[in-house]
């Protein structure tokens, strides 16, 4: 049997979620970055199990992850497992996934949502902690399902507030609050490029010393939550004055493998 994990990751979170399945898996996969074949036409799927590790962004999916799995080209009998992290609103996620899959002729064997600390709306510190310690036991619970390849359930609600409410996230989210334009540099950056670096789109480069955003950002926050200095700001947004959050288990370095 052989597997590979591919995730996406802007705070570590997920990251955090693919290596610690890949320890209690009994096959040991790879963990790969998805980002990597984002510039790809189609991405070859051999393995006996492939598992999609990704954040919830305004109740959906990434559409880095959407894109990905258009890509996918199966070559085998695959079982296919999902796994969105998230802050307690995981919505229709993982029924997306799944209804992409279909158009493929594939389906989910199973879908797991694993509440984490949020890096777009605060978690209360006690309710993190929680999530953070139980984080290693609810993997183990998934890992387990995956290794006797059972069919299960997918996790989370695909109903039509569920839709709405994703609707409605994504206007207010995507477009006014999390907008793309609104990312600047704060006048204490130093132009040292982290932004760049952590960025999984490479959608950020470095002009006279400061940040320049292009347009294709996803909105996984890493630019704004990895900067030293904290210069990375969003303008008029629920996000300006944010405490800065990062899985503590994951280095900056680890993000900037992510492409
Ligand atoms: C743009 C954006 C939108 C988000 N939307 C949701 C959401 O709708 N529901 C939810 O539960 N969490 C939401 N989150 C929180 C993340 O899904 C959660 O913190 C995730 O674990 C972050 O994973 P990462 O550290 O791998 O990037 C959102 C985060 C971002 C950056």
């Amino acid at each position: 049997m052989s597997s590979k994990i591919y995730y996406f990751s802007g705070t570590g979170n997920s990251l955090v979620v693919s290596k610690t399945l890949k320890e209690m898996l009994n096959e040991n996969g790879e963990v790969i970055p998805l980002a990597i074949h984002r510039k790809e036409r189609h991405i070859d799927v051999n393995e006996d199990i492939l598992i999609i590790v990704f954040p919830v962004y305004f109740s959906d999916v990434p559409d880095i992850v959407k894109f990905f799995i258009d890509k996918l080209n199966f070559n085998s009998n695959t079982h296919i497992y999902a796994i969105a992290t998230c802050n307690g609103v995981a919505g229709h996620s993982l029924f997306t996934i799944d209804k992409l899959l279909k158009k493929k002729g594939k389906k989910l064997s199973a879908g797991f949502l694993i509440n984490m600390p949020g890096n777009a709306l605060i978690t209360p510190p006690d309710v993190e902690e929680e999530r953070l310690r139980s984080q290693t036991n609810r993997v183990a619970e998934v890992a387990k399902c995956i290794n006797n390849l059972e069919f299960g359930n997918i996790e989370g609600k695909n109903n039509l507030k569920s839709h709405i409410d994703s609707v409605v996230l994504h206007l207010v989210g995507k477009n006014m609050q999390i907008a793309t334009t609104k990312f600047f540099a704060e006048d204490n950056c130093n132009g040292c490029g982290t932004c760049k670096r952590v960025c999984p789109l490479e959608n950020i480069s470095i002009v006279d010393r400061k940040p320049k955003w292009g347009n294709e950002c996803e909105r996984c926050l890493a630019c704004f939550h990895w900067c030293p200095k904290e210069a990375i700001n969003i303008k008029k947004s629920f996000l300006t004055d944010r405490k800065k959050y990062h899985h503590p288990d994951v280095t900056v370095k680890d993000i900037f493998l992510e492409k």
